[in-house]
């Protein structure tokens, strides 16, 4: 571990120490371990203005790219976190946005378990995946190590093909989540790269991926087929002949059929609500995550679509360093974040379980309020101030949409997160409402 005595480096370790005191939480993570302090964190290079081409897009196009940029969640992986100053817990660094990892960055600091999807590092830009460590990309229009070179073909051609810079060598990596977003219209798209090249050109090369070669020719074969599937979710696809072991079997219940009230809603509204869920990368969290033979790797297990986190189904296995993010446990539905374990929720409309006995109204003050229907603070990573900047017309659809998705009975269980860091969180929540959702 490297380690620095920059001011912010000794400000930013002394905050988070402070935290980590306040909530009795040692620096691994674990609930009962002995508070000490954590290692330093590398200090960042100080954020560079780059270049950018001409922007030629209209106000009302670059407009709608930053609604569903926002909305989409794009920063949480693309914008570097830092110590956010104002909240005391870590945040996406507003100076730095949309500027991919930083460079000379740190990789992710602890391990991945069995069957453990990915973890997190402290910036929210690397993830160590069980096959290696990816980085997410400067989206800003610097020309030089940016997206101010690219053309809206190669862009739009990323989403359609799978495929890096939208050419013919090296795969789009996981986690980033291209399989989602390119359900979106050409038009959708072309939006999100009008609004990219009216934000401010930061310089910044982010590291290169660690992929070993062949993870690399096993995943441009997942990306293909997971087109083909969208194209025709009938197709017969055959299982790699080489590829990754399979990790630990889970062990999960059957799927039961919940009980839905009976609410109707126009077509019209319910396919605009699939469209931000689906486009907007819900499912990638509230959809379990099964082992899937043909795809040879864990993916989004559709018959339990957007149910949460299955009763009984494994916490996260592995163990995050101090500054770590999050571990996203093996059915991507348990997240390990340094003051507890958060699941995701079912938002099918079972009543007894999911979304059915909500009202509307009760479902748009989720996003307006930060709490649950049932008062409890909103938790990470559930990217709700990103979210809530669609307006209440798009809520209602997505509402109008999950009353109309097969309802599923399972019960997720609590959060282990204790009293005192939820009571730290409604702080934050609180903190967060005074700003406009998004970069401010
Ligand atoms: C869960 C994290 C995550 C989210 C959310 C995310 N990205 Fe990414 N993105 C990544 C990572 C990691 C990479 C690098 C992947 C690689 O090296 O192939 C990446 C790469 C990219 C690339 C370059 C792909 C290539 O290799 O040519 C584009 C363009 C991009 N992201 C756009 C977006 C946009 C637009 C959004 C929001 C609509 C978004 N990303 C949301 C993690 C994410
Ligand atoms: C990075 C993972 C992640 C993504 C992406 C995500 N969620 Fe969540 N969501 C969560 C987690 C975790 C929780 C539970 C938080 C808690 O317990 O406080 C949650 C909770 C919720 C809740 C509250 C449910 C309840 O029972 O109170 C709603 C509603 C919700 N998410 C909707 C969405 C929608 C809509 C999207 C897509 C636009 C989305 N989520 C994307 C992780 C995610």
């Amino acid at each position: 571990m490297r380690e620095t005595t920059t001011p912010s480096g000794v400000l930013r370790s002394a905050l988070v120490l402070r935290i980590l005191l306040l909530l009795g939480i040692g620096a691994a993570g674990a609930l009962n371990a002995q508070p000490q302090a954590p290692p330093l964190a590398p200090a960042l290079k100080p954020v560079r203005p780059g270049k950018a081409p001409p922007n030629p897009y209209s106000k009302k196009l670059v407009a709608r790219g930053r609604l569903l940029v926002i909305s989409s969640g794009c920063n949480d992986c693309h914008t570097p976190w830092h110590l956010d100053p104002d909240l005391g817990v870590p945040a996406p660094d507003w100076t730095r946005m949309l500027s991919g990892h930083p460079e000379g960055g740190p990789d992710p600091q602890g391990e991945v378990g069995p069957g453990d999807i990915a973890l997190i590092g402290p910036t929210f830009t690397s993830f160590k995946l069980p096959f290696g460590v990816t980085y997410s990309l400067n989206l800003t229009p610097d020309i030089d190590t940016g997206t101010g070179s690219w053309t809206e073909k190669m862009f739009l051609d990323i989403f359609r093909k799978g495929r890096h810079l939208g050419g013919d060598g090296r795969p789009v990596y996981p986690p980033m989540p291209w399989d989602w977003y390119r359900t979106r219209s050409d038009e959708d798209l072309k939006a999100i790269f009008a609004y990219l090249r009216s934000i401010p050109p930061l310089r910044n090369m982010p590291s290169t991926e660690k992929i070993p070669p062949p993870v690399e020719g096993v995943i441009v074969e997942l990306n293909n087929k997971i087109i083909a599937l969208q194209a025709n979710p009938g197709a017969k696809l055959e299982a790699p002949k080489n590829g990754p072991p399979p990790p630990p079997a889970l062990a999960l219940k059957p799927v039961v059929t919940g009980t839905a009230p009976k609410r109707s809603y126009p077509a019209d509204l319910v396919r605009k609500g699939k469209t931000i869920v689906v486009a907007g990368a819900c499912n990638v969290c509230h959809t379990p995550w099964t082992y899937n033979p043909v795809m040879r790797v864990p993916a989004p297990d559709m018959t339990r679509m957007l149910s949460g986190h299955p009763e009984g189904a494994p916490d996260p296995q592995g163990k995050p360093g101090p500054q770590d993010i999050a571990l996203i446990g093996p059915t991507f539905t348990s997240f390990q974040l340094p003051f507890g374990i958060v699941y995701s929720k079912n938002l099918t409309p079972d009543i007894a379980t999911g979304s059915g006995g909500w009202t509307e109204e009760k479902f748009l003050a989720i996003f307006r309020t930060a709490r649950h229907p049932d008062g409890r603070v909103l938790l990470p990573p559930m990217p709700w101030d990103m979210v809530r900047i669609l307006p209440d017309a798009d809520l209602r659809a997505v509402f109008a949409y999950l009353q109309s998705i097969p309802p599923l009975r399972n019960e997720v269980p609590a959060p282990k997160v204790p009293p005192e860091a939820q009571k730290m969180l409604e702080g934050v929540n609180a903190k967060m409402l005074l700003h406009a959702p998004g970069p401010h």
